[in-house]
């Protein structure tokens, strides 16, 4: 029986999205059948794009320990502590696995690999490729596993509308497909990879397909969610009129590179004792103060990297070569951009949310691990460590009955471009890296008048604008400043606000 879809699939595992957490967790999952769903191409979304790294204790300097203080360190005392331990004992396992499924890192001439600096972390401890091009490789590695994998279906192109859910169970999804074919995928477990929401801000690095999909739906499931509102904002996206806007990794900084004002004055050095590698929040938002105030900020490369870039840094040295700029030479404008959600979908250590048989992992989820700040390069790492967990878990979910409750999703509606471009200029401008009451009260009335004028029908532009109430909802309901987020009316921690905000 069809149910009125064009296509049904049945599996036990259904994963949707192919990012390092939905590639990882597809491929660990033992004896089950996995059908693997994205609404682009395999390894489509932000894992892809990632220059940093990821970070694992291996030197002799270094331990689990050490990396789950200085993970803590930055999270403004939000972590879970069990979600940051289990993070930094999996690392150096994880990076095993890794190499096991046929990722080539960085090695140093000694033979050991070559690990990086960044901002947070008190030693050398990023596993890279080619210097900042750790997520290509990381995807390559993984979307060939995952081609190869007999246990893995691998459906492209179907964009995921809905999670179905029997009696409060989830049961599968429905989808459209490529020429609104209405595809029904019944499953004993459901998992939720889909990334982040960076394209919500008029100022983003993520690739266009980073939409929220996957929150809107277990939102609209009844799952709960928690710390929306904190949204990691990059110091250094390059300034060049570009949408997504490029990367210029904190490696940069991380092996001396500086930022600098129109006069030339290195304003970090004044603003926190580590300077150029202070928090992410604490430079980001020292860069936009500069920038409202009329000033330009610029990463400075010449005298630590130099002539080097283009070995050490390829991806960062083409982008610059095709927006007119030789960073050996020149300075590279910048501007911070949206980057990162450290809240997302509830869940334990397994990746099980508040509805049965829907998990979460990645970016999409909140497991804790980053609190209200995420170190650099602790999100491939997330999604390598709890993809584990999440495939043990659900390698024992039983079938659940679907009793007829599936509705096939309707045809596309047309996306209203002028109300996705308000919806990204008004989150940008007043829930970006400083908020205040006026202007998230604001803001939550543009976005409330954007839901009521789009169609019901799930659609990129509708998960925009469900997610950006969420996230906006919960800016508003913090009255206080911590990690990430930032109130110009509340600006400093304050101590009743020491837990987590979960809605729904
Ligand atoms: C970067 O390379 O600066 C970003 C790394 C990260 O977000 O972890």
């Amino acid at each position: 029986m069809n149910r009125g879809f064009d296509r049904v699939l049945g599996t036990d595992v259904v994963v949707v999205g192919s990012g390092v957490a939905g590639l990882t967790t597809a491929l660990a999952v033992q004896g089950r059948r996995v059908v693997l769903v994205n609404k682009g191409s395999l390894g489509d979304g932000s894992t892809w794009w990632a220059q940093g790294g990821v970070a694992a204790p291996i030197s002799e300097d270094d331990s689990p320990d050490l990396f789950a203080a200085d993970t803590i360190a930055v999270g403004g005392g939000l972590n879970d502590p069990s979600a940051v331990a289990t993070l930094s004992a999996g690392a150096v396992a994880a990076i095993d696995r890794l190499r096991g499924r046929g990722a080539r890192f960085d090695m140093s001439p000694g033979g050991g690999l070559d690990l990086g600096r960044e901002a947070g972390h008190s030693v050398r401890r990023i596993v890279r490729t080619g210097g900042d091009a750790t997520g290509a490789e990381v995807s390559r590695a993984l979307t060939d596993a995952a081609a190869r994998a007999e246990h893995i279906t691998v459906v492209e192109q179907l964009f995921v509308a809905d999670v179905v859910l029997a009696g409060g169970h989830a049961v599968g999804v429905t989808g459209r497909g490529a020429g609104e074919e209405q595809v029904l995928i019944e499953a004993a477990a459901v998992v939720m990879a889909t990334g982040g929401l960076g394209r919500i801000y008029a100022n983003t690095t993520n690739p266009i397909e980073v939409t929220g999909d996957g929150l809107a739906m277990a939102r609209r499931a009844g799952a709960k969610v928690a710390d929306v509102e904190f949204v990691q904002f990059h110091p250094t996206a390059l300034s060049a009129g570009l949408d997504p806007m490029p990367l210029l990794t904190e490696a940069l900084r991380g092996e001396g590179a500086v930022l600098v004002d129109d006069d030339g004055v290195r304003f970090m050095v004044e603003e926190h004792r580590a300077a150029d590698l202070a928090p992410r929040d604490v430079v980001a938002r020292a860069v936009w103060r500069r920038l409202r105030a009329g000033r330009k900020v610029y990463l400075d490369a010449r005298d630590a990297i130099g002539e080097d870039l283009p070995e050490r840094f390829p991806t960062v040295f083409a982008t610059c070569t095709r927006a007119g700029i030789d960073p050996r030479r020149e300075l590279m404008p910048v501007e911070p951009a949206a980057h990162y959600l450290m809240g997302g979908v509830a869940v334990d250590l397994s990746g099980r949310t508040s509805v049965p048989g829907l998990w979460a992992v990645g970016e999409v989820s909140r497991s804790g691990v980053h609190g209200a700040n995420r170190l650099a390069s602790n999100s491939l790492l997330e999604g390598l460590v709890f993809a584990e967990a999440v495939a043990d878990d659900v390698a024992a979910a039983a079938p659940f009955e679907l009793d007829g409750e599936a509705r096939p999703p309707g045809p596309e509606p047309d996306t209203d471009l002028d109300a996705v471009s308000t919806l990204r200029r008004v989150m940008w401008d007043q829930v970006g890296l400083v908020r205040t009451r006026g202007g998230l009260t604001d803001a939550l009335a543009t976005i409330e008048g954007i839901l009521s004028r789009l169609p019901a029908e799930p659609s990129e532009a509708r998960n925009m604008a469900e997610v950006a109430f969420l996230v906006t909802t919960a800016a508003s309901t913090r009255t206080e400043s911590r990690g990430a987020h930032y109130r110009a009316d509340f600006p400093l921690a304050d101590p009743q606000w020491d837990h987590s905000l979960v809605l729904g």
